[in-house]
């Protein structure tokens, strides 16, 4: 499964970029009304630190022939961007044209099962169900995300399922599980996956057993230790 972090911070982005196991980010226009940077420039910024990996930017229209415009000029910045059209007919019409000319679309906003289907037939390259926005009405996301990842599979279609909205550790590992191509998630969420409590209660234990020893294990490496956090 590939990782994603959903942001537009270039400090969070550079911080995931680190680690190496980074695939890619989602940004919207929330996201990126948040900086308080030049749209192109922030979204430039991002296709440098991620060297390759995909950046998804979405548009402002909500006709087909501004999503269309749009979605062309926002691929002409960088061979990395993928642009997130909201799943409206409007939107759908403009995925078909834009995956004719070439241009890889992300159809954001689905929570149904028949949106994703329409977003597969028109050509899409990723679909993405927000889960957290389901759950949060009390509906079943994870079970949105298993619905669509079967319909995908028993058609053959192409289109990569990016699990969105995800809140929690849980969410990300029951995307995985379900066998979501994607998960995009807050850099929260990110740092929550290394940790386990036992992870550092095992390590101090290490890391005292051999302090105490340390006279009688002869010449070795010196100790070293990250700033926090890191
Ligand atoms: C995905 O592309 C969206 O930006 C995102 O996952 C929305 O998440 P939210 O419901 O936490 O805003």
């Amino acid at each position: 499964m590939k990782i994603f972090l959903d942001t537009a911070n270039l400090d969070e982005i550079r911080r995931g970029a680190e680690f190496g196991v980074l695939d890619g980010i989602t940004t919207n226009p929330t996201l990126v009304a948040k900086e308080n940077r030049p749209f192109r420039e922030l979204i430039l910024e991002a296709c440098r630190i991620l060297r390759g990996g995909v950046v998804n930017a979405e548009v402002v229209s909500t006709d087909t022939a501004g999503m269309v415009r749009e979605g062309r000029e926002l691929a002409s910045w960088h061979p990395s961007i993928v642009v997130k059209v909201p799943m409206l007919p409007a939107g759908i019409r403009a995925v078909r044209l834009l995956r004719d000319e070439g241009i890889r679309t992300n159809v954001t906003l689905v929570f149904s099962p028949a949106q994703a289907l329409l977003a597969a037939k028109a050509g899409a390259y990723f679909v993405s169900p927000f889960l957290g926005r389901l759950d949060d009405i009390a509906q079943d996301g994870l079970g949105l995300l298993r619905e669509i990842v079967g319909i995908y599979r028993n058609y053959h279609f192409e289109t990569q399922v990016l699990a969105a909205s995800l809140r929690h550790p849980m969410h990300i590992m029951e995307a995985a599980k379900i066998g979501a191509d994607i998960a995009t998630m807050p850099y929260k969420v990110f740092e929550q996956l290394f940790q386990h409590p036992l992870t550092d209660r095992g390590l101090e234990t290490f890391l005292k057993d051999w302090a105490k020893a340390r006279e009688s294990l002869g010449e070795i490496v010196e100790p070293t230790a990250p700033k926090i956090g890191r």
